[in-house]
């Protein structure tokens, strides 16, 4: 969570999370195929992500791929897959000319060679950059983060290296795939929906969410900025009252 008396514009977020939904309700209106619907979702990205670095966003994480999606159709896993795979040889060389650091959060390890190997590479190749972080959700569920840090920190007590008296919030997010990150401030989800989808439940724990109505494929940058706004127009109080937030913290 940031602190309230961080010195930064507190009107830029400067974690903002995605949930791009609608891809197939896209295609579907246009009587198209719902991975025609996820390669457009794909385009959008690759601007969605230029656009936050040229605002000054520093983190961008979107949820590609959710640990409940392998329920979907074996076609159209693979067919996503495939499209990620050439998103990362398409575009890898532009991200590392704009110094983007590539994370992964998820279970990448249960991913088919030809994703994770790119990806590996990828994200060594970009470890040392830190003009922005893109991390993608990918085979990513919040839950199965939270019950893997959880087991992390069983393990540690049961070894004696971590003292059970002293768990506190820290020691559990120092354990959660997303160690490292500020938490999102903003929280977009495309397509109407609202609901969160098991997508960075915790770390979500202040954030802003901005609904908007349009399907992924339709969210350009003026949709963005129009996030931004909302964003913008909103109170952030982290617990305290209005006044509270008024008074400049003691030196
Ligand atoms: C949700 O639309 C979208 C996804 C499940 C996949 C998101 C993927 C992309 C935007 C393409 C980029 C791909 C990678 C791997 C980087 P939906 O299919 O749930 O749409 P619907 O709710 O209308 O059916």
């Amino acid at each position: 969570m940031p602190a309230p008396d961080d010195q930064r514009p507190t009107d830029l977020p400067r974690h903002v999370g995605i949930i791009m939904d609608g891809n197939g309700r896209w295609a579907a209106a246009r009587s198209l195929p719902r991975l025609e619907g996820h390669r457009r979702g794909a385009e959008r990205l690759i601007e969605i992500v230029d656009d936050c670095i040229d605002l000054g966003i520093g983190t961008l994480t979107v949820f590609a791929f959710s640990a409940e999606n392998w329920k979907r159709p074996p076609e159209e896993i693979s067919g996503l897959f495939k499209l990620g795979e050439w998103v990362l040889r398409a575009h890898l060389a532009r991200l590392e000319r704009r110094g983007v650091r590539l994370r992964v959060i998820g279970d990448l390890a249960a991913m088919p060679d030809f994703v994770r190997r790119p990806l590996e590479d990828a994200i060594a190749k970009t470890r040392d950059f830190t003009a922005f972080q893109l991390v993608v959700a990918l085979n990513y569920g919040a839950r199965q983060e939270i019950v893997a840090a959880a087991r992390r920190l069983a393990e540690d007590v049961a070894a004696g290296r971590q003292d059970p008296a002293q768990v506190d919030w820290a020691a559990l997010e120092a354990r959660l795939q997303t160690a490292g990150l500020p938490d999102p401030d903003l929280i977009i989800r495309t397509s109407g929906e609202h609901r969160l989808s098991n997508f960075l439940l915790l770390q979500s724990a202040y954030a802003e969410i901005v609904f908007a109505s349009v399907h992924w494929p339709d969210f350009t940058k003026d949709q963005l900025r129009l996030a931004l706004a909302e964003y913008a127009k909103r109170e952030r109080r982290f617990g305290m009252t209005p006044e509270q937030l008024q008074t400049p913290p003691p030196a």
